[in-house]
């Protein structure tokens, strides 16, 4: 398929409409997100780009129904996250999405399949074999010789590894990755983004945060996330051209020749 086709022939997996979204230092407001919209369809594979501090984690915490948004609203497979409780959250959360942290987020004392295994124990689906799956994911991810490993013997890529395979057990519909290669050398974060996109071509959804705009380059569609808000929405050939114009405007030193392809 296509990222044309899937942008208009699949169903609709997450929708954000005019989300807001402000932190409270003590009584003092801080607006964080100012006005977001956007929707990914079934088996994109979309890149969240932008500074540090512009929102990126801010807005992906929301889409893995970790936390809400102050107003707006935010749907995940058909369902309001302002509409459900905190219980009918973690289900939605547990049953539909993989999350791969900023940090890893693994538990030190526990094994590699052990820490595979962990999402499985709050929500089950009928009729799996967890272990066997927690097994065949960390093969399948290269780690089938150090299953028995806790985190402080596994290298940086391997740990990342583990969070990948750990983000898999519960077969999410919608895989949300917090910058999952940022703390790899490239060699392995390509070895990441190639087992990504076996994954979105079997049919998952991906939302990566990434800072590379190369990997970015890899996916079907880049946004752009500036101060909060959203200043480019496109598909990645077309964020290929906007970085080389953007290259070529730097080196001419010539404004206003660089493409406007700023959504609002
Ligand atoms: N829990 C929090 N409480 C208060 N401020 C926060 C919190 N989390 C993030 N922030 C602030 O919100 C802004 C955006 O953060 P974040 O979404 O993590 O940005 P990014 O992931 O793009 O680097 C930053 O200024 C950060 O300091
Ligand atoms: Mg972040």
């Amino acid at each position: 398929m296509t990222a044309d086709e899937k942008k208009t022939n699949t169903q609709i997996v997450v929708e954000v409409r005019d989300v807001y979204k402000s932190y409270f230092m003590g009584t003092e407001e801080v607006p964080i997100l100012k006005g977001v919209n956007f929707e990914i369809r079934k088996g994109e594979f979309v890149a969240i780009v932008g500074p540090s501090g512009s929102g990126k984690s801010t807005l992906m915490n929301l889409l893995g129904c970790l936390d809400r948004p102050t107003s707006g609203l935010i749907s995940v497979n058909g369902h309001d996250v302002n509409q459900l409780s905190d219980n009918e959250l973690a289900h939605l959360r547990g049953m539909e999405i993989g999350f791969i942290f900023q940090q890893f987020n693994l538990i030190p004392r526990l094994t590699a399949y052990e820490n595979v295994m962990l999402p499985s124990y709050a929500s089950k689906k009928e009729g799996i074999d967890y272990s066997a799956k927690a097994k065949e994911l960390l093969k399948m991810v290269g780690l089938g010789e150090r299953m028995k490993h806790k985190p402080t013997e596994l290298s940086g890529g391997q740990i990342q590894r583990v969070a990948v395979a750990r983000a898999l057990i519960n077969d999410p519909s919608i895989l949300l990755a917090d910058e999952p290669t940022g703390n790899l050398d490239s060699k392995t974060g390509e070895e990441v983004i190639d087992y990504f996109r076996k994954l979105n071509q079997s049919g998952s959804t991906i939302i990566m945060i990434t800072h590379n705009n190369e990997l970015a380059a890899q996916t079907d569609r880049v946004i752009k996330i500036f101060d909060g808000q959203i200043t480019l929405d496109v598909p990645a050939a077309e964020f290929i051209r906007y970085m080389k114009e953007g290259q070529l405007t730097a080196a001419k030193q010539s404004a206003g020749t660089e493409q406007t392809a700023v959504t609002e």
